[in-house]
């Protein structure tokens, strides 16, 4: 897989290199330039005018985050409107082995660079993501066994979380350990290598070594769509700490199921805050496609199942303790920034995130809005 890397360095704002740096008035002008546009395309496309939103970040009563890849920061677009609604980012890719180990022998930090000076440029918060997944780096630690192994998993948690120390708030140190059907934990090179529970153990203690203000999460998805999911997820938790974990943080991905029966992600979001850690809605998309044959459901339909489930996930958040709830992240600001937008079942007409392809509000921003607002 070849990645032609982000042009290295930034201009130090969210703007690309070389481009005149006008003042924040002129760029959170944008907004207003497009709001125009918009006008003239509503008049031209007779869409509904979208309802008028206050920034989440000011509404909200806990970091509003959003996915990022570096190259978003050199479209002027994205820069507004993140800069108008979140408070946190999440490299989308950039920040993990693929990206970082993608050259034989040497580690490539360019683009998680910009995204951390970025960052700090902004004074929004960076939550890293990811140091150790499943499905990354088997080609890398390829040929390594025992000691070598465990040398080389160690050396890269400290180089990468090391790096970032003092940058990052906060890390998902292990992603996605539960089995896809929820039953007992991913069988992969990790787990085979340092043990099933071993493996998340020994990169939460490394991570902690490289970075001991950083908050480590365990982060994980289908956990509200799937229970028997989000139940392993629940016990394996309670065994890693048990063990000595120095997990800080619990993830829930929240990449909705739109059908799933109400008080489901109620139910989740209450016993994971049961842990009394910090919890981290971190990549939340709702997607209205239709993902079997015979789905006759309308749109109009998907939309409203859509805003139910958004609206209870923003309320389960909401009723956690305000010193749990760590931050509410997007995996994308515009649903034209969606990676279901980006894979091969994609008819250009999912709308799985808060902002409309033109980083407009929709029904559904106004409703989370709404949710968020009751302070
Ligand atoms: O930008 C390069 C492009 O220059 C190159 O031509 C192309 C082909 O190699 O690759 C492009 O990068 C891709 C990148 O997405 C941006 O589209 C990477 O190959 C691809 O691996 C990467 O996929 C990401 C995926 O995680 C794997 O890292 C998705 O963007 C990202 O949305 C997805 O996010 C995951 C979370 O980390 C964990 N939870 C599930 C979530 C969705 O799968």
């Amino acid at each position: 897989m070849t990645h032609t890397p982000h042009p290295t360095g930034y201009a130090g704002h969210l703007l690309p290199r070389g481009e005149k740096d006008p003042s924040r008035r002129a760029l959170l002008a944008a907004p207003l330039a497009l709001g125009v546009l918009s006008a003239c395309d509503r008049f031209a496309t007779a869409q509904p005018a979208p309802p008028p939103v206050a920034p989440l970040r000011s509404i909200a009563p806990f970091p509003i985050g959003s996915a990022v890849m570096s190259g978003q920061f050199d479209d002027p677009a994205w820069v507004a409107l993140a800069r108008e609604q979140v408070s946190q980012l999440t490299p989308e890719w950039e920040m993990k082995m693929e990206y970082i180990l993608q050259s034989p022998g040497r580690m490539t930090f360019d683009a998680p660079d910009r995204i951390a000076a970025v960052c700090a440029a902004e004074g929004v918060r960076l939550h890293g993501h990811a140091l150790i997944w499943y499905s990354q780096g088997e080609q890398a630690f390829a040929g390594l066994e025992g000691r070598a192994f465990a040398a080389a998993f160690d050396r890269y948690i400290a180089e990468v979380a090391g790096r970032y120390r003092g940058k990052v708030i906060s890390w998902d140190v292990v992603n996605e350990p539960i089995a896809e059907d929820g039953n007992g934990l991913r069988d992969h090179h990790w787990s085979r290598a340092l043990g099933a529970d071993g493996y998340m153990i020994r990169a939460f203690e490394q991570a902690k070594a490289a970075d001991p203000d950083a908050i480590l999460f365990l982060n994980d998805y289908n956990l509200e769509n799937n229970p028997v999911k989000g139940a392993t997820f629940l016990r394996t938790v309670e065994r890693l700490l048990k063990a000595g974990a120095p997990i800080g943080g619990l993830g829930t991905q929240s990449h909705l199921d739109i059908e799933i029966p109400a008080g489901q992600i109620t139910a989740f979001m209450r016993e994971l805050g049961a842990f009394g850690l910090p919890v981290h809605v971190s990549e939340l998309d709702a997607s209205l496609r239709r993902e079997r044959r015979g789905d006759f459901r309308s749109r109009p339909q998907r939309l409203e199942q859509q805003q139910a489930r958004v609206v209870e996930l923003a309320e389960a958040f909401m009723a956690l303790p305000a010193a749990q709830r760590f931050a509410f992240t997007a995996w994308g600001l515009r649903d034209s920034d969606s990676w279901l937008r980006r894979d091969d079942k994609d008819d250009g007409k999912d709308q799985p995130l808060l902002f409309d392809d033109a980083g407009r509000a929709k029904p559904l921003t106004a409703a989370v809005a709404g949710v968020f607002g009751r302070g």
